[in-house]
């Protein structure tokens, strides 16, 4: 499988690190617009594969797309990172732009290509890719309720006192502060539900502080985290590397599931080879319901900032 990466900054050489290490790609192309800087991040993460036991092929591209010919998946990172005090959506005008440039670019290499937004304001990014590509819809994947799940995971460990992999559960709904929607009802510890062990206000403590989780680490590094969106990028990967058939909160373009039409937003899918396989409705209660409405209607009013 080859893979491309846009954009080589933290989070997209993180991107490229997790899939590289993890060694099921046969290549992974790095292009940045800045001359030089994917070529070197390219070569210091192949300086890192005999000490990291990988056989990944990491290429280093400045912006020349040919490079990333038939690339079964491109990721794109592109775009300015939020500072701290900004919200993700306020991104949009420069990121909207960059984004409609960088996947007419891949695809016009890679006809065939599954891509994988990160950039932010990511639904609002994967649903304009939707509009200004081709791309049939099981081939735009918006990466964020992974990344948020793995966030909540790490709450709901941390007020257990327990181990992370004691932990399961779920983020959907919008990637943004007020839109995502911890399921907090559906967690489970060990086939336990998490309601077992925690009261409601701190299953509603672990909820909120899960929500904030790319907020509170923009405050405490000066920029968006990367260790954590690289880390559930290279799942995605992975789960279509290997037609896994895995199921992952992703953003995706509904159209009637969970009531919810014209928008990208986070539902339970499964990944496979063909990329977004299936959207998986699972039953929602009725305040489940509500928040997920509230967050489609937070990810509409972004959308509406574009210049379609
Ligand atoms: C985050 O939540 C970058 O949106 C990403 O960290």
């Amino acid at each position: 499988m080859k893979v491309t990466v846009v954009g080589a900054g933290a989070v997209g050489a993180s991107c490229a690190e997790y899939i590289a290490i993890k060694d099921f790609a046969s290549e992974v192309v790095i292009l940045d617009i800045k001359e030089g800087f994917a070529e070197g991040k390219a070569m210091d993460l192949m300086q890192t594969a005999s000490l990291n036991g990988f056989d990944t092929k990491v290429v280093g591209s400045t912006n020349d797309y040919s490079k990333t010919a038939g690339s079964d998946v491109c990721v794109i990172t592109s775009g300015i990172p939020r500072k701290p005090g900004m919200t993700r959506e306020e991104l949009i005008g420069i990121n909207a732009g960059i984004v409609k440039t960088v996947s007419a670019g891949l695809i016009e290499h890679s006809p065939n290509t599954i891509i994988i937004v990160v950039s932010n304001p990511m639904d609002t990014m994967t649903y304009l890719v939707h509009k200004t590509t081709n791309l049939p819809k099981n081939r735009i994947i918006g990466m964020g309720g992974a990344l948020d799940s793995a966030r909540f995971k790490y709450r709901l460990a941390e007020a257990l006192e327990c181990p992370i992999s004691d932990v399961n559960g779920m983020v959907i709904g919008g990637h943004s502060d007020k839109g995502m929607v911890p399921l907090t009802g559906k967690a489970i510890r060990n086939g336990i539900p998490v309601s077992e062990f925690l009261s409601p206000e701190r299953l509603e403590q672990v909820s909120a502080d899960t929500k904030v989780g790319g907020a509170t680490l923009t405050g405490l590094l000066g920029t968006s985290a990367w260790y954590a969106p690289g880390a559930a990028v290279s799942e995605l990967v992975k789960a279509i590397a290997l037609d896994s058939k895995k199921m992952f909160p992703c953003s995706s373009l509904l159209e009637g599931e969970f009531g919810l039409n014209d928008l990208c937003i986070g539902v339970p899918v499964i990944l496979g080879k063909n990329g977004i396989e299936k959207i998986v409705e699972i039953d929602l209660s009725d305040a489940e319901k509500a928040k997920m409405i509230e967050s489609a209607e937070g990810v509409k009013k972004t959308n509406g900032l574009l210049e379609l």
